[in-house]
C-alpha cells in the first residue's frame, strides 16, 4: 500500500520525466498554500533553459491526478499546488483504519542489523551518555524490528583491558564479600576510585595490577573467576537500570569487549596477510587512508600496543569482522557519543580496507551530543560527581507522581503508580529523543514533565483523552468501522497528518533521527486538538459520528504506535 505522498510523487514523477525527456524529481512537499506543492519545475527550468511556469503547466496537463486531487494549479515562478480530493482522503483513510500496521509497510529489503548500544563499563557508574545510548538504541531496535528487520542487540560492555588489573587487585585487598556488597548496592564509582587511588599512589600495587592483567589475558583460572565476579555484579546492576528504564536489553545481549578477545589473532593475521599492518613505536598499527593529524601526518589505529596488549580498537575490529562474516549483518549501527566519532570512523575505514565491510554491508555512527545541567555545563550532581542514572530516573518518577496526582486526583492508587512510571520514564526518554540527537540538550525536569508543549506527558495525555471519548461514548465501544468521510477543513488537516505516518517512519528508519518522529506525533496531537474543537464527534449525526470516531481512534492508535516505537508507554487512562 503506497502512502498518499508516494502516490502523488509517483504520478508527478511520471509527468515530469515525460516533460524532461528523462528522470526528474518533482520535489514534492507539504505546503501552506495547498495540501502539497511540487517545486521540481524550478530546477528543471534551469536545467533545460526553459521558463519554469511553462514546464509546470505542461506537467499539470500530463499528470494523471484526477482520482487524487481536487485542484492542481501553477503558482508563482512555477510551483505546482495540489489540493487533495476529499474522496481520495476518505478512501485512503478507510484502508488505513482497517490496517493493523496503520499503512506502514514492512521494509522491502529485510536486513540483519546489529545495534551496538548502551555499552557501560564494568565497575563504573553508568552516566548520562550511556542513558542516551540506551534510549536511542532502544528506539532503533524497536523501529527496525517493527519494519521486519532481523535486529541483533549488542551491548558492547566495557569488560576488558588494563583497568581490570587494578580492579581485581583491589577486590582481593578488600575481600570478595565486601567487593560484592559495594558493587551490588550500585556503589560502582567509589569501588573504581579506590582502586584508582591505590594504582596512582602505590608502586607495589601498580606492579601487582600489571601482572594481574597478563594473568587475565592468559586465562589464569583464579583471575578469570575474580574477573567474572566483577562483571556479574555490574551486569546485575545494569540490568536493574534497564528494567527501570523499560528497554528491551536483557542479560543475553551482553556481548562485552572480552567476547572478542579470542578472535583478535585472526584479525591480526588477516591484516598482516593483506599488508595493512605497520610497526610504529613498537606498536602494530594500521594507517587508514584519509586520516591525518594537524601536521598532515597519517594517523595510526593501534591494533596491538607496544607491551603486546590489545585495546579498544582491536576489539572493535574483531567485532565488525564477526558481525558481518559470522552474523551476516549488512547494517551496523553504533549508538555512541560524538567524541568517539574519529575512533569509529577509523575503525570503519580499516574494516573496509580489510574487506570486512563491503557493500551492501555498511557501518553508521549514530552519534549524539551531551546532556547538560541547568547551568549549561555537563550534568553533575550537587556534590560535583557524575549523576547516578538510577537516581535521575527515580527523581523523574517521583516528580511525575506529584504531577499526575494534581492532574487527576480521582485515579486509584495502583493506576496512579503505573501512570507515574509511564510519565516519569517517558518524559526522560522523550526529552532525549525529541531533540536532534547530534545536539546537546539541557536536562530539565520541569520542562520534560510539563503537560504543555512537545513533551511525553502532553502526547500521553492527548492519547488518553481520545480513549476517554470512547469511554464516554455510552459504555459500549462506539462503532469505528465503515467508510471515513472528510469534508471540514479541520478534518482534512487531520486526515493528511494521519496519512503521513508511513513517510515519516520510512525516513527515520534511514536517518535514525527520532526527533522527526517526535515532531510528527506532536504535530498530529495539535492537529487533533483543533479538529476536536471544531468538529463535534459524539454529538454529530450517525454517519458523521462514525467517521469522526474512526478519525479519533486512528489518531489514538497512531500516537500509541509512535510512542511505542520510541519506547514510551501510552496508558489508556491518566
Ligand atoms: N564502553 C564505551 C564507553 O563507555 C562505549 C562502547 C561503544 N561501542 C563500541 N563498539 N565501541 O565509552
Amino acid at each position: 500500500m503506497a502512502s498518499l505522498e508516494q502516490l502523488l510523487d509517483q504520478r508527478l514523477a511520471a509527468a515530469f520525466s515525460a516533460v524532461a525527456g528523462g528522470p526528474a524529481d518533482p520535489v514534492l512537499r507539504r505546503s501552506q498554500h495547498a495540501d502539497f506543492q511540487a517545486d521540481g519545475a524550478l530546477t528543471l527550468g534551469r536545467r533545460l533553459g526553459r521558463p519554469p511556469r511553462d514546464l509546470a503547466a505542461e506537467v499539470v496537463r500530463r499528470a494523471r491526478l484526477e482520482d487524487l486531487c481536487a485542484r492542481v494549479e501553477v503558482a508563482g515562478p512555477g510551483f505546482i499546488n495540489l489540493t487533495v480530493a476529499d474522496q481520495a482522503l476518505g478512501r485512503l483513510l478507510s484502508e488505513v483504519v482497517e490496517d493493523v500496521r496503520l499503512g506502514v509497510p514492512q521494509a522491502a529489503v529485510r536486513e540483519t542489523v546489529v545495534v551496538d548500544y548502551s555499552a557501560p563499563n564494568v565497575a563504573k557508574e553508568m552516566h548520562v551518555g550511556h542513558l542516551r545510548s540506551t534510549v536511542i538504541g532502544d528506539a532503533a531496535v524497536r523501529l527496525l524490528e517493527w519494519l521486519g528487520h532481523r535486529v541483533i542487540r549488542a551491548n558492547h560492555l566495557g569488560d576488558w583491558g588494563t583497568p581490570f588489573g587494578m580492579l581485581i587487585e583491589h577486590l582481593l585487598d578488600i575481600g570478595e564479600a565486601e567487593a560484592a556488597h559495594e558493587l551490588s548496592v550500585g556503589d560502582l564509582d567509589s569501588f573504581y576510585r579506590a582502586a584508582r587511588r591505590k594504582f596512582d599512589g602505590d608502586e607495589g600495587f601498580r606492579e601487582r595490577a600489571r601482572r594481574r592483567v597478563v594473568e587475565l589475558q592468559r586465562g589464569d583460572p583464579t583471575t578469570r573467576r575474580l574477573w567474572r565476579l566483577l562483571v556479574e555484579e555490574s551486569e546485575r546492576y545494569f540490568l536493574a537500570v534497564y528494567q527501570r528504564l523499560g528497554v528491551r536489553l536483557t542479560g543475553d545481549d551482553f556481548v562485552g569487549e572480552s567476547a572478542y578477545h579470542d578472535r583478535i589473532p585472526e584479525v591480526l593475521e588477516d591484516l598482516e596477510r593483506q599488508g595493512l599492518l605497520r610497526e610504529s613505536g613498537g606498536a602494530r598499527c594500521v594507517f587508514p587512508s584519509g586520516f591525518t593529524n594537524r601536521e598532515g601526518e597519517p594517523l595510526p589505529l593501534i591494533v596491538q600496543k607496544a607491551d603486546g596488549g590489545f585495546g579498544y580498537a582491536a576489539t572493535d575490529l574483531a567485532a565488525i569482522r564477526h558481525r558481518t562474516r559470522d552474523l551476516g549483518a549488512t547494517r551496523l549501527l553504533y549508538v555512541v557519543g560524538l567524541p568517539q566519532r574519529q575512533h569509529l570512523e577509523m575503525v570503519f575505514e580499516v574494516a573496509r580496507e580489510a574487506g570486512w565491510l563491503q557493500p551492501p554491508a555498511r557501518a553508521e555512527h549514530v552519534g549524539f551530543g551531551s546532556v547538560l545541567g541547568p547551568d549549561g555545563r555537563m550534568l553533575r550532581s550537587r556534590a560535583g560527581t557524575p549523576v547516578k542514572l538510577i537516581d535521575l530516573l527515580d527523581e523523574a518518577v517521583a516528580r511525575a507522581r506529584t504531577v499526575v496526582a494534581e492532574k487527576n486526583p480521582s485515579l486509584e492508587e495502583a493506576a496512579r503508580e503505573e501512570v507515574a512510571r509511564a510519565v516519569g520514564i517517558g518524559a526522560v526518554k522523550y526529552a532525549d529523543l525529541s531533540t536532534d540527537r547530534v545536539r546537546d540538550y539541557v536536562f530539565d525536569y520541569g520542562r520534560m514533565l510539563s503537560f504543555d508543549g512537545n513533551t511525553a506527558p502532553y502526547l500521553q495525555y492527548a492519547h488518553a483523552r481520545i480513549r476517554s471519548i470512547f469511554r464516554r461514548g455510552g459504555g459500549e465501544t462506539p462503532e469505528v468501522s465503515g467508510p471515513v468521510v472528510v469534508s471540514e477543513p479541520a478534518e482534512r488537516a487531520l486526515a493528511i497528518e494521519l496519512l503521513g505516518l508511513a513517510d515519516v517512519v520510512d525516513g527515520v528508519a534511514e536517518s535514525l533521527e527520532f526527533h522527526r518522529l517526535a515532531n510528527y506525533l506532536y504535530g498530529l496531537a495539535t492537529t487533533f486538538t483543533t479538529f476536536y474543537e471544531r468538529c463535534p464527534v459524539l454529538r454529530a449525526e450517525a454517519g458523521t459520528r462514525r467517521s469522526r470516531l474512526a478519525l479519533c481512534d486512528l489518531t489514538a492508535r497512531t500516537l500509541a504506535l509512535g510512542l511505542g516505537l520510541l519506547g514510551i508507554p501510552a496508558p489508556d487512562r491518566m
